[in-house]
């Protein structure tokens, strides 16, 4: 990251990425944030004002079909986690190749799938088991249903490769999640669990049928359903359990990058 670089973030959302793009870059650049959604381009834009970015960084409604950016205007254009909920993710990378200056770079940071070492329950090979399985028939299912790849990550030195990218990089990073870690504090921890809580209830429904319609059956569901939701009430009930609990498991994205030719 230079200054003066020219960079687009197609799926923007409401900006914290592109926000985070811009702190990176002492000095001027040029930022252009797309999204499809009207609603988070006026939200991107009133919070970068409050933190003082809107020198640095404007925002444009548009597909990432269809990018509103002129050819070859970019030294850097991303996404994070845009590709994962695209049909067409490699009609995307093209537009986002097209948007690249020559020799400019394409990245995207989105989800992987990593599920043999993504989630471990002490003194349960049972639970483990099916965490993992269910992991992967969860995102099996969501590519049935909805023809999105939530996995991605894995695919996309494919995918930039298919798009005509070169020189293509790749790194995984993982999110570890452990409630005893002491260098989280535990008023931390407690948030996250609770607002996972929350998601989980109102998700629940919606995951099960991406779950089943991968393979997985009703009882399975259930049984990891029911012990999750006893595992994370006990965490908030009792700080000494939560202080001492070693159930592990992390969240993988991948990181790839690929330079457009000359
Ligand atoms: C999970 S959010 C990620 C937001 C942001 N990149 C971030 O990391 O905070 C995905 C975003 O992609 C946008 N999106 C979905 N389909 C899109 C499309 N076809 N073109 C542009 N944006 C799209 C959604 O509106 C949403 O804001």
């Amino acid at each position: 990251m230079k200054p003066g670089m020219k960079i687009v973030d197609v799926g923007c959302g409401t900006g914290d990425f592109t926000r985070y793009l811009a702190n990176l870059i002492p000095g001027k650049c040029e930022i252009i944030g797309v999204d499809i959604r009207a609603t988070n381009i006026s939200t991107a834009q009133k919070q970068t004002k409050k933190e003082g970015l809107s020198g640095k960084i404007t925002f444009r409604k548009g597909d990432a079909y269809d990018i509103p950016v002129e050819d070859r205007w970019a030294d850097l254009v991303c996404c994070r986690t845009l590709l994962m909920h695209l049909t067409e993710p490699l009609k995307a990378v093209k537009d986002m190749s097209r948007v690249a200056r020559k020799g400019g770079t394409v990245a995207a940071f989105e989800r992987g799938r990593f599920e043999s070492f993504y989630f471990y329950v002490p003194n349960d090979k049972r639970i483990t088991k099916l965490g993992i399985k269910l992991g992967g028939l969860y995102v099996d299912g969501v590519r049935k249903l909805e023809g999105k790849y939530f996995d991605i990550g894995n695919r996309l030195p494919t995918i930039f490769h298919e798009a005509g990218l070169r020189e293509i990089m790749a790194e995984v990073q993982a999110d570890t999640y452990l409630t005893s870690d002491p260098r989280r504090k535990l008023e931390d921890v407690k948030d996250e669990l609770g607002f996972n809580l929350e998601t989980f209830k109102e998700t629940k429904k919606l995951d099960a049928k991406a779950m089943a319609s991968g393979g997985a059956s009703r009882k399975q569901i259930e049984e990891y359903n029911r012990w999750y939701e006893r595992w994370t009430k006990s965490l908030l009930d009792d700080h000494q359990k939560l202080r001492n609990d070693t159930v592990f498991s992390t969240g993988g994205m991948v990181l790839v990058a690929g330079r457009k030719q000359e």
